[in-house]
């Protein structure tokens, strides 16, 4: 198989809220492919962070294509007010409504569905051919610089042996130490929240994570 681009995708959630705008241009300038914005509600997860209107405000700043993560109980309900903020990519997870999907393909934006650690791959099988991307998440969702878990590493092997040929992107404690393994995996889209924005050269992170992940990925094709 030909696999898919790389593209690192830096979480805001590890950004300066005070000076979200500054940060997202200099992370783009850092070679930023996408800028990954995670929801959360509180409710799905043990955890608040930003809602519809600070990711409409992003969209006026940003030259990367928004990376909407929402981690919220009823995106069949809210999918479309992220659509309508500007998301480019928009991700719901399996573990809530994933029939949200066809209101995220209907927009015209892409579709991903997450899967949490502890949720069996299996249950992301009947709506691969509505995804453009599935997350995998390597921590449970709700916080940004938690432990990267490698158990779950086994769920991209198996989506990628399965013919999957669509961008995997993985989610949640992946940075220099931890890219190799998940591109040998098969994931080609990586998330960083922590390990790029606590980095004292963001470019350098963002490259050499790029450059570990090319080799890898490159391996399994
Ligand atoms: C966790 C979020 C992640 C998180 C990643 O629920 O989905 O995107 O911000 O942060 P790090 O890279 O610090 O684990
Ligand atoms: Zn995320």
């Amino acid at each position: 198989m030909n696999p898919p681009a790389v593209k690192i995708a830096p979480s805001l959630l590890s950004a300066d809220f005070v000076n979200l705008a500054r940060d997202v241009a200099a992370i783009e300038d850092a070679g930023a492919d996408l800028l990954h914005v995670d929801v959360m509600d509180g409710h799905f997860v043990p955890n608040l962070t930003i809602g519809p209107p600070v990711v409409k405000a992003l969209k006026r700043v940003a030259r990367r294509p928004l990376d909407v993560h929402i981690m919220i109980t009823n995106p069949l309900r809210d999918a479309q007010a992220y659509l309508d903020a500007g998301a480019d990519i928009l991700t719901c997870h399996v573990e809530t409504e994933p029939d949200a999907l066809a209101i995220i393909r209907a927009s015209g934006a892409r579709a991903g569905l997450a899967v949490s650690p502890d949720t069996p791959i299996e249950q992301v099988a009947p709506y691969l051919a509505q995804v453009d991307m599935v997350l995998v998440m390597s921590v449970h969702p709700g916080f940004g610089g938690q432990s990267f878990m490698p158990e779950v590493l086994p769920k991209i092997e198996e989506l990628r042996r399965g013919g999957f040929e669509r961008d995997i992107e993985i989610d949640g404690g992946i940075g220099p130490s931890t890219i190799a393994e998940a591109a040998s995996a098969g994931a080609n889209v990586f998330v960083a929240g922590s390990a790029i924005f606590g980095s004292d050269d963001w470019a350098e992170t963002i490259a050499t994570m790029r450059s570990i992940a090319t080799k890898h990925l490159a391996a399994t094709a």
